[in-house]
C-alpha cells in the first residue's frame, strides 16, 4: 500500500554526507576512531535499507579531501576501517547483487586500500540491482577541477553534458536527495555541480545514530518536495 503511494516518489539516486562520528564518540567518552567504526557498521546496514526501499544509487560522502589533512592517528585508524571494509564487504555486495564505485583521488590514499577499492570494483561490477558509490579522498572542487583540465586539454568548449561527462560521476545520474547528518547545514565540498538541482535533507542525528527510521522520514520528506527546477 505504501509501496504503491510512493512508487514515483523514491529518489532514484540519494547521497549521504555521513558526519558526527566524532561526536558520536565524544559524547560517550571514547575516542573518535571508535565513533568512525560505529559510522561504518551503520553504513553497512544502511546501505542494505536504501537498496530495499528502492533507490538504485546511492552514494556515502565517506572521506573528503579536506579530511586528509586530519591527525596521522585518526587518517591511521580511518584507512584500517576502510581496509576491513573491503576485505570483508565486497562478498556481501556480490551475494546481494550491488555494484560497488569509488570516487576521489585514490592517489591521496595508502597504496594497499586504493588496490583493495580497484579490486573490489572489479569484482562487483556484474552487479545489476543497485549502485553504491564511496566517496573517498573526494572533493568536489577537485572533481570540477580535473574536469575543467581535462577540456582544456582538449583544446575546445564543452557543453554542460560534455562537461558532466568529464566529471568522476559520469555515468551516474545527479542525485536526487541529499541527506547531510550530524547538525551542520553545509554541503562541505560533496558534489557542488551534480547537486544543483538536488533536494537537500538535513538532520541532527549523528551518523551512527541515523537509524532506518530515519532514513524514511527523510524519504518521507522528499516524497513531498515539488521539483520545478526553475520552471513554474
Ligand atoms: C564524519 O564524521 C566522518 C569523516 C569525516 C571521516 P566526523 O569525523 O566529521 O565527526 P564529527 O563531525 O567530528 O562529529
Ligand atoms: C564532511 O564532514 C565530510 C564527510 C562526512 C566525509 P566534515 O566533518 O569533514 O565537514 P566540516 O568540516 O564540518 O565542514
Ligand atoms: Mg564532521
Amino acid at each position: 500500500m505504501k509501496q504503491k503511494q510512493t512508487a514515483e516518489r523514491v529518489p532514484r539516486h540519494i547521497a549521504i554526507i555521513m558526519d558526527g562520528n566524532g561526536r558520536w564518540a565524544k559524547k560517550r567518552l571514547l575516542p573518535r576512531n571508535a565513533g568512525h567504526r560505529a559510522g561504518m557498521k551503520r553504513m553497512i546496514s544502511l546501505s542494505e535499507a536504501v537498496f530495499d526501499r528502492g533507490v538504485q544509487i546511492c552514494t556515502l560522502f565517506a572521506l573528503s579531501t579536506e579530511n586528509l589533512s586530519r591527525p596521522q592517528e585518526e587518517l591511521k585508524g580511518l584507512f584500517s576501517l576502510f581496509r576491513e571494509y573491503f576485505a570483508k564487504n565486497v562478498d556481501t555486495l556480490i551475494e546481494k547483487n550491488i555494484l560497488l564505485k569509488v570516487i576521489g583521488d585514490l592517489t591521496l590514499l595508502p597504496a594497499d586500500v586504493s588496490e583493495m577499492i580497484r579490486a573490489g570494483e572489479e569484482r562487483t561490477k556484474g552487479g545489476a540491482r543497485g549502485t553504491l558509490v564511496l566517496a573517498i579522498g573526494y572533493g568536489g572542487r577537485q572533481d570540477i577541477l580535473a574536469a575543467v583540465n581535462e577540456a582544456v586539454r582538449r583544446g575546445k568548449e564543452v557543453s554542460e553534458a560534455e562537461f558532466s561527462a568529464m566529471l568522476s560521476t559520469k555515468e551516474l545520474p545527479e542525485p536526487d536527495l541529499l541527506i547531510r547528518t550530524g547538525k551542520e547545514v553545509r554541503i562541505s565540498n560533496f558534489l557542488l555541480w551534480q547537486s544543483a538541482y538536488t533536494e537537500l535533507y538535513f538532520t541532527d542525528t549523528l551518523f551512527p545514530d541515523f537509524s532506518d527510521g530515519e532514513l524514511d522520514k527523510a524519504l518521507a520528506a522528499f516524497a513531498e518536495r515539488e521539483r520545478r527546477y526553475g520552471k513554474l
